[in-house]
């Protein structure tokens, strides 16, 4: 069953249609990839998915419910998470505090009270906490969770966020080039932790520019180009296909 139906999606800015009628069907319990080369659209598609940004045509769906109307928080509401190309953490903050910033209350507690400081917010919180040190500890970072962030690593930035997106115990985990600037010794854990993740049922939808981890972690990949489809498959379809080799795999060959 599809967890996630990207159908036929635009998105433009002004004349420049960065994301050109695209279709994308994410089976639940999958690594599903999204290569292609700088500026084809992939950080477009994940915001069009996230509801940071409008689509001017086409459909998503979430287990069948069509989501593009909403607001991101909502959609957050109903399990979608997602991680930034960009670093965004709170360095002042220790690091369960900035876990603690992603929990997503199902059951919301009201207003109401919270201004009357009655006993379901005292439980609320306790539970956020559990929660994000829950997530913390699946990170490798449970024993530093009173630690200031700005004392992490780069690598363990990238895990501290992912944890933050757990908090909201997603369905769907949006990673936007989890490895990019993460040094090389460094990218073997945050690879392992993706897969760790994704063996607790979450559904990962990854963009990645290192084929070799793409390849390796990827139950099915997408390619994009100028916004639009340019082949989709397993990593070995993708890796044979004459098409993607001389649009992608050729262009990294170059610079690799
Ligand atoms: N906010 C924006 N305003 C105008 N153009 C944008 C904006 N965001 C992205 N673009 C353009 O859309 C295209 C796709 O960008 P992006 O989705 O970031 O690509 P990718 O993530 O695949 O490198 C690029 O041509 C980029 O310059
Ligand atoms: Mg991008």
């Amino acid at each position: 069953m599809a967890l996630l139906d990207v159908e036929n999606v635009r998105v433009s800015f002004g004349g420049l249609h960065a994301v050109d009628g695209l279709s994308l069907s994410v089976r639940a319990g999958q690594i599903q990839g999204i290569i292609g080369p700088n500026g084809a659209g992939k950080t477009t598609l994940f915001n069009a998915i996230a509801g940071i940004q409008k689509l001017s045509a086409g459909t998503i769906r979430l287990r069948e419910r069509e989501i593009q109307a909403l607001q991101p928080y909502q959609r957050a509401a109903l399990g979608i998470a997602r991680t930034f190309q960009n670093l965004q953490i709170f360095p002042d903050l220790s690091l369960i505090e900035n876990v603690m910033i992603g929990y997503h209350p199902r059951a919301r507690t009201g207003f109401l009270a919270a201004l009357l400081g009655l006993p379901g917010v005292h439980r609320e919180e306790r539970r956020m906490e559990e929660v994000a040190y829950e997530k913390l500890k699946l990170m490798g970072l449970g024993d530093r969770a009173a630690r200031l962030a700005g004392d992490l690593s780069f690598g363990e930035s990238k895990l501290l966020e992912i944890a933050r997106a757990l908090a909201a115990e997603p369905h769907v985990l949006m990673l936007d080039e989890p490895i990019a600037g993460v040094p090389a010794s460094e990218q073997g854990p945050v690879v392992g932790m993706i897969r760790e993740v994704n063996d607790t049922g979450v559904t990962v939808v990854l963009v990645e520019h290192n084929m070799r981890m793409v390849m390796g972690l990827c139950h099915q990949i997408l390619v994009m180009r100028s916004g639009r489809y340019l082949a989709a498959g397993t990593p070995k379809e993708i890796a044979a296909n004459p098409e993607v080799i001389s649009a992608y795999l050729g262009e990294e060959a170059v610079h690799a």
